[in-house]
């Protein structure tokens, strides 16, 4: 009976009430053990999500460092190569301009070379002037025809070229029927001083497609070593592919050389997408961008 009457007061055997500090310690210690585990399971969830955010940062958007123009020439033409190679078929978006030169160099002596083919390859460029005439030297047609396609396989009329002739609401009309149609596998680009890529000057929505433009006096004057450095013979408008054009294709190359682009390929691989700084719209492109550039600019990175 004794016994019984101690262990429900929770007495020991002479009768004291049992000590409960060592009891009540080690529930203590299981607290804070169960406190410090679940912080550190925040704390690896949150390291977690950092991570895939930063891999999938890093996965989508490349950055290719090159030695030189030549390097970085190269190493885009390497990735349209091994797009060709596998789809003989493909679609691919062309720039104009001093930057792709180097690789559509390239990709002639490839194609002299038997490396690959553009038989069955389709084309659509960016951009033109708009007023110039077609054969205009400096016309975007022009420059297409000089620096690839009369060297290549391709057949002329798988070439696409916005028209700067002719009725501009119908021009783009067209253009932007024709990109509906024929989803681009691989865009390569430029991109201008300014940050532009295309015709797509600051401040242009990134939600439009096919469009007329104004250009800003500073691409103006940056186009001018192509027109004698005689501002007044350089175009004022153009029609170009938009923003959304350009993020529909399936991978786009970002090339950049010099110190002049610094200060965009600092910005397209920095976090902040900014209407004013259009480049930086490859940062909402859902497929795979290279950045391919060389050192010079990368100077800023
Ligand atoms: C050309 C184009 C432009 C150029 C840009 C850079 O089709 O769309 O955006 O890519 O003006 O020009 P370059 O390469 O001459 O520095």
């Amino acid at each position: 009976m004794k016994e019984n009457e101690n262990e429900l007061l929770d007495l020991d055997e002479e009768g004291n009430i049992k000590d409960k500090t060592p009891e009540k310690n080690n529930k203590n210690k299981d607290n804070h053990f169960k406190i410090i585990v679940t912080i550190i399971i925040i704390l690896i969830i949150i390291c977690a999500i950092i991570l895939i955010f930063k891999f999938y940062k890093t996965n989508h958007i490349e950055l290719i460092i090159s030695n030189d123009y030549d390097e970085m020439s190269k190493k885009a033409a390497d990735i349209i190569t091994e797009l060709l190679k596998n789809n003989p078929n493909a679609i691919l978006g062309l720039a104009t301009g001093s930057t792709p030169i180097g690789t559509y160099n390239e990709l002639i002596n490839r194609y002299n070379k038997k490396e690959i083919s553009f038989e069955n390859v389709t084309t659509f460029n960016l951009d033109e002037y708009i007023g110039l005439e077609q054969l205009h030297p400096q016309s975007y047609y022009k420059y297409m025809y000089e620096h690839l396609f009369k060297h290549i396989n391709i057949n002329l009329d798988n070439t696409h070229i916005p028209k700067g002739e002719g009725n501009p609401e119908e021009n783009v009309k067209e253009y932007e029927s024709l990109l509906k149609n024929n989803k681009i596998n691989l865009q390569i680009l430029g991109v201008g001083r300014n940050g532009h890529i295309g015709f797509n000057e600051p401040g242009t929505n990134f939600d439009i497609g096919v469009h007329d433009v104004i250009l800003h006096n500073k691409t103006v004057k940056d186009n001018a070593r192509f027109f004698e450095n005689d501002i007044n013979k350089v175009p004022k408008k153009a029609i170009t592919m938009g923003i959304k054009n350009i993020l529909d294709a399936e991978t786009i190359i970002l090339m950049a050389n010099g110190t002049d682009k610094a200060e965009a390929i600092k910005n397209v691989m920095g976090n902040r997408v900014d209407v004013n700084i259009p480049v930086t719209a490859l940062q909402m492109h859902k497929g795979k961008v290279y950045v391919i550039v060389d050192k010079k600019a990368a100077s800023k990175l």
